[in-house]
């Protein structure tokens, strides 16, 4: 329905709570000023986070807890009934009944669910929103021996353990601390092992493993990646890896309550400010297998169309649509393969969701790139914000942005709790939130990317500030939107003057002709959005019933913004969906039900193509909808070291497709950082260059050296992408990561725990990344008494030995890489792009163990199908120098096979045969390199079952 702008006005107006008479801008004429969202607006009431506060009150001291009574056994396990044994109110309203109901669902996972008896005001996390665990097979019975799990409790004073049948350790245990159960602070303790290995618990820029003495902060925050602060996405489950018994189990809290995790050296005490208890242990007994029995129940990873591997460029500051072309043509220029160009916001009107600029992007001259890039294969992908601008309804052309009135009309956004509309601040200015649990959301979302995508036929999209962002406190617009379009309350875009540790030590040259540059642009600091003077809040002065006080919830969490407030960068907890259910009970979700929301408008689009989506902030089961990239990290040696925990963390959080802004995003990068970047981000299975507006230009053709370190690990990356789009499969159907951890692989070599410098990809490759400046030498351990290690560019055994740190060389421009003796890759010859890639001949690279065996497996498909009707799955298996390859599926593979190099061959073969006919071979160093067998599979590399023999 098209309605005249009068008529949109006034339902705008009616919409916001306004009357047409409601006060027009404060400021001059909005059509020639630009004003700012006043600084006062983004400033938060300053919390004492709880666990910086030395006077607050240990809730595990002072609650007295609950007994148990009424104990039925059920058909999966028992019912019972939790008694207060006396109200406290720490941090909330005590609840004095308790259901406790304990499900056995399957013989690896156990349910402990403890919800108060009379739910009103409790929040309870819908199916419809997170998956919910099921009991597996008949829910009337159940072979209770047949448990890996045991539940036991005390009665008196209520506590429970969950024991390994097979080994009887306890792997969690509440005993002796008391249940702790209110409006606004649940509260749980278990006890650890000394010397504990606590991994997960994600989303935050930290080491792999959760030493004593980690908080977890468990609330989604648009913060550039602070050290052990809270960040974009929300992941409540934690593994326990056991190394006297060599086990490992896992523990995920259903819920998505803000939470506040402590890990100490014998306890882990975890809390929630709203929500029931709904715990779901998963006993391995290995740390794979736990991710697998985790990852299955949340929602397996996406399946990645094939082009997703291929190398992305971005940055926030391609002006206008010639410097996107220009980037383009470099790319060509440099043979540096491109796969994908990323446009950030400045592609948009200004700012604003489903525009283009009209002068710096014009819709004919975007089309055309648009086209041309498509013509040669490669992608677009555009950012997209969460927010929607409101347009000022006294300024004609402003107030013709359809988005707004559409979503308006069908009445679609976040409200305030008296009814009229949520208005926060984005980049646009004032903006309202679309709420994704009214069911109308999707049809206008649906609607909108339609509409865009008929115009700018986009491949994907990247999902940026949907923590949710928002630069003001609370509901900054209402009354103000007709100051619209308004600037955010600070720079946009950092001038960014900083450069890596040691960058004057290690480019000399490159630092004396910038550093003036730097002096010439140093302006105005960005300022910190932080804090009012407002002294802090006694939590006992906040203390409310029903919901509570759900904008300063007693208990204050240490939120990672510089006044801890919950509603400081974020939309408030108390703005309200359709259903009333607040932020503040769902704010961890925001993200994740915009992601489903855009994959489902994507599907709505090409139905049958994989969306291919790269969001912010993640939730558990995200990863079924979207990879991720790492956010604001700097442009420094240690967010590049940090980059492989964050991706092991995002692995054991199920969603395996992860990579960081490589090459550094805040601050200015240099050749050698860079250099080493675009080497290790090569083999994370996303890869993708970006860099914050105002920072120097990063392409990896902007320094030579950097253009030619990146060529060759991508050439690697290329070679491997049958490898890699395997393990991304295998991640799809199984939950297992692609990056791994050495202490996943060898899971109880106490010292490889905490190795996260190194990794692998798959079982088969291991990477060891240079992370300091001004090296030339890297260290590194491969373990296994057994294993069998060779170097990716010799192709030669090593002698490394199991225990010893190994020492090796990495001169500028070279990543160290070894094969794992037991592996078989699959390979095809490098092309410009992923399609080209595809049409080149494959190779194979078997590398023997000890014993001379190896196995590895391909899958491929059409690359994109949601729906596969066609797929080949190969098998490959070598062993007394034989190497079967036997293939089923009906996916047609035209590409012949080309060679296949044998690494870890003792002593030069007397001949080589595929199938009964004799082959060219050369023999080297231990390596057998056949070629020439193009002729032996014209029909295509797996068409037929053969053999080769050495
Ligand atoms: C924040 C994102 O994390 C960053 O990648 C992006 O460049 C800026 N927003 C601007 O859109």
């Amino acid at each position: 329905m098209i309605l005249s702008s009068v008529v949109k006005t006034a339902i705008a107006l009616a919409m916001l709570g306004y009357s047409a008479a409601s006060p027009t801008p404060s400021s001059s004429s909005v059509a020639d000023s630009h004003p700012t969202v006043p600084n006062e607006l983004t400033l938060g009431v300053k919390q004492v986070p709880n666990i910086l506060n030395e006077t607050a009150v240990d809730a595990n001291q002072v609650a007295k807890g609950y007994s148990l009574t009424n104990v039925t056994a059920t058909p999966r396990g028992l019912t019972g009934l939790l008694n207060l044994k006396g109200a406290t109110n720490i941090y909330g309203y005590d609840f004095d009944k308790l259901n406790l109901t304990v499900t056995y669902q399957s013989d690896n996972r156990l349910n402990v669910r403890i919800a108060p008896v009379n739910l009103t005001d409790v929040y309870i996390l819908p199916e419809s929103l997170v998956a919910l665990p099921k009991v597996e097979g008949d829910v009337n019975t159940f072979e209770f021996e047949n448990s890996d799990l045991i539940f036991s409790y005390d009665s008196e004073n209520f506590g429970f353990e969950v024991k390994r049948a097979s080994t009887a350790e306890v792997l969690f245990s509440t005993k002796g601390n008391p249940l702790v159960f209110s409006n606004q602070f649940v509260q749980f303790n278990t006890t650890l092992p000394k010397g504990h290995q606590i991994t997960g618990l994600g989303e935050s820029i930290h080491g792999s493993l959760n030493e004593p003495g980690t908080v977890k902060t468990l609330f989604a925050n648009d913060v550039g990646d602070p050290i052990d602060g809270n960040i974009y996405g929300v992941h409540p489950v934690y593994y326990d890896q056991r190394y006297d018994t060599g086990t490992t189990h896992g523990v995920y809290w259903r819920t998505s309550a803000i939470q506040e995790v402590v890990v100490e050296d014998q306890s882990l005490t975890w809390r929630a400010l709203s929500g029931v208890i709904d715990l779901y242990f998963f006993s391995g007994p290995d740390p794979k297998d736990v991710i697998q029995q985790y990852v299955k129940e949340i929602g397996l990873p996406a399946m990645q169309p094939y082009w997703a591997l291929g190398y992305h460029q971005c940055r926030w500051g391609y002006d206008t649509i010639d410097d996107v072309k220009n980037v383009v043509e470099n790319f060509k220029k440099f043979n540096i393969p491109l796969e994908t160009i990323w446009t950030d916001i400045d592609y948009m009107d200004t700012y604003k969701d489903f525009t283009n600029d009209p002068y710096r992007y014009p819709t004919d001259k975007y089309q055309q790139l648009l086209e041309e890039l498509h013509s040669n294969n490669q992608h677009y992908v555009p950012i997209f914000d969460a927010a929607i601008y409101v347009p000022n309804p006294n300024n004609a052309t402003d107030n013709a942005y359809t988005p707004f009135h559409a979503g308006n009309e069908s009445d679609i956004f976040l409200k305030n709790p008296d009814g009229s509309l949520y208005i926060g601040a984005v980049w646009p200015g004032y903006t309202a939130f679309p709420d994704f649990l009214n069911n109308k959301t999707q049809e206008y979302w649906n609607e909108q990317f339609k509409t865009w995508h008929d115009r700018i036929p986009f491949d994907g999209i990247w999902t940026d500030m949907n923590e949710v962002s928002s630069f003001c406190v609370g509901s900054c617009g209402s009354g103000r939107y007709f100051d619209n379009p308004v600037h955010p309350p600070f720079a946009v875009g950092a001038p960014a003057t900083s450069y890596p540790l040691n960058f004057n030590v290690t480019n000399a040259t490159e630092w004396a002709s910038i550093s003036s540059a730097i002096a010439a642009t140093a302006s105005t600091p960005v300022p910190e959005a932080t804090s009012s003077s407002s002294s802090s809040i006694d939590s006992k002065n906040t203390l409310a019933p029903g919901k509570g006080n759900i904008n300063y919830p007693p208990y204050a969490i240490n939120n990672a913004q510089g006044d801890h407030d919950l509603a400081t960068h974020a939309v408030s907890p108390n703005a309200t969906h359709v259903d009333g259910t607040v932020e503040y009970d769902i704010h961890n979700l925001y993200g994740f039900t915009q992601e489903k929301a855009i994959y489902n408008a994507l599907l709505n689009i090409a139905p049958d193509k994989r969306p291919f989506i790269i969001g912010r902030s993640t939730f558990a089961g995200a990863g079924h909808y979207v990879g991720h990239w790492g956010g604001d990290n700097s442009a420094d040696y240690d967010m590049m070291y940090f980059s492989i925990p964050q991706a092991f963390s995002m692995g054991l959080s199920g969603v395996p497709f992860f990579g960081v802004d490589v090459c550094g995003f805040n601050g200015n990068t240099d050749m050698e950082l860079c250099s080493r970047w675009m080497q290790l981000g090569s083999f994370f299975p996303f890869y993708r260059n970006h860099n914050v507006l105002g920072a120097i230009s990063q392409e990896p053709y902007v320094w030579e050296s950097v253009t030619e370190a990146a060529k060759t690990s991508m050439n690697i990356r290329y070679l491997l992408l049958p490898y890699y789009y395997t393990l991304l499969h295998e991640s799809h159907t199984s939950g297992l990561p692609i990056l791994r951890s050495f202490n996943w692989e060898f899971p109880y070599d106490k010292k490889l725990s905490g190795i996260d410098n190194q990794f692998f990809v798959g079982d088969a490759l291991v990477v060891t990344p240079v992370l300091q400046p001004g090296v030339d030498k890297v260290k590194g351990v491969f373990p296994g008494t057994d294993e069998v290690y060779y170097d990716f560019y010799t192709t030669e055994k090593q002698n490394f030995k199991n225990d010893k740190n190994e020492t090796l060389d990495a001169p500028l421009g070279h990543i160290p890489l070894h094969i794992r003796g037991g592996h078989i890759l699959p390979t095809q010859e490098p092309g410009y792009t992923t399609t080209e890639s595809r049409k080149n001949p494959f190779g194979l690279l078997v590398a023997l163990d000890k014993d001379g065996k190896a196995a590895g497996k391909l899958y491929l498909d059409d690359g994109e199908s949601l729906n596969v009707t066609e797929s080949l799955y190969v098998d490959f298996v070598a062993g007394d120098n034989e190497l079967s390859v036997s293939a089923f599926g009906d996916y047609k593979v035209e590409q012949p096979l080309a060679n296949v190099t044998i690494l870890g061959v003792d002593k030069k073969p007397e001949g080589v045969k595929f199938g009964d006919s004799k082959v060219n071979y050369k023999y080297e160093k231990g390596t057998v390199y056949i070629t020439g067998l193009e002729k032996y599979t014209k029909e295509g590399a797996f068409a037929e079952e053969f053999t080769v023999s050495w």
